[in-house]
């Protein structure tokens, strides 16, 4: 669904993504992790079709993002890390332009749309999304990508801003669609949370992939094998001297 070679971005002098290779199959949640400024968004950018890489090969569901990015596109769902929407639109507005642009099937996708404004209470779309909170407009965002079903979602940071109940929807409708054979790629600070989801995890630093592979192998590459993913994410990203730092300030 997802294979990616030798994936490079520059940004003049600046290296921001080194060398990325992934492999994701249908079926499986995968959680791409890092630090601040690792090189995550600019490399869902490039996966995405916003961004040009450098170099490397981007395949997404058996196509070539280079020949066939709008039919890509069209095909798949991403949640950006910033819900940026036309704020001079009511809510309904927004939802029948993503409609009509995508070509979805009308009633399949409003029947879908209803049930998640249910499960998210979205009681607001008569009103205008620049008078959105931070919160609302990601849950309409989230709402209209995932009323297309698309077969591959990018989701990146996806819970920032939504309420603790949201936030559980959304994790239990991820883990539903993966159930249903969606690929889900998503990017996350709240290690909790790709621990107990993703199917396979993959760390990024400075660009470069660090580490990869299920919970029980990257286990394995700890030192301490019952560790949990914010043990193993601070050792592997050499971010352990925590509580000295702590100390000293
Ligand atoms: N358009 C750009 N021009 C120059 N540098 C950029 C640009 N976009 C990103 N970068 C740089 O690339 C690096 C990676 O940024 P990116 O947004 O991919 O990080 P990230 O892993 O998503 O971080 P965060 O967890 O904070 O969201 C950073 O050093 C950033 O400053
Ligand atoms: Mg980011």
């Amino acid at each position: 669904m997802i294979e990616v070679k030798g994936l490079v971005k520059k940004f003049g002098e600046f290296t921001a993504v080194n060398k990325v290779d992934l492999s994701i199959k249908g079926g499986e949640i995968y959680g791409f992790l890092g630090p601040n400024g690792a090189g995550k968004t600019t490399t869902i950018r490039m996966l995405t079709g916003t961004l040009n890489p450098t170099e490397g090969d981007i395949r997404i569901l058996d196509k070539d993002i280079r020949k066939d990015d709008i039919q890509i596109k069209s095909e798949i769902g991403v949640v950006p890390d910033e819900p940026k929407m036309y704020e001079n639109l009511r809510g309904f507005e927004y939802v029948e332009f993503i409609m009509g642009i995508y070509k979805v099937d009308k009633t399949e996708a409003k029947k879908r749309l209803d049930e998640i404004c249910e499960a998210f209470d979205i009681d607001f779309l008569n009103d205008y999304i620049g008078d959105y909170s931070h919160g609302m407009k990601q849950k309409l965002m989230v709402a209209t990508v995932l009323m297309r079903k698309p077969k591959v979602i990018f989701l990146d940071e996806p819970t920032v801003g939504l309420d603790a109940k949201s936030a559980k929807i959304l994790k239990m409708l991820i883990q539903k669609y993966r159930d249903e054979g969606s690929t889900i790629f998503l990017t996350t600070h709240i290690l909790e949370i790709a621990e107990k989801m993703c199917d396979r995890i993959g760390i990024i630093k400075d660009g470069s992939i660090i580490a990869q592979g299920t919970m029980e192998e990257l286990r394995s590459k700890s030192t301490q094998h019952n560790k949990s993913l914010e043990d193993i994410f601070l050792e592997l990203t050499g971010d352990e001297e925590i509580d000295n730092i702590v100390k000293e300030l």
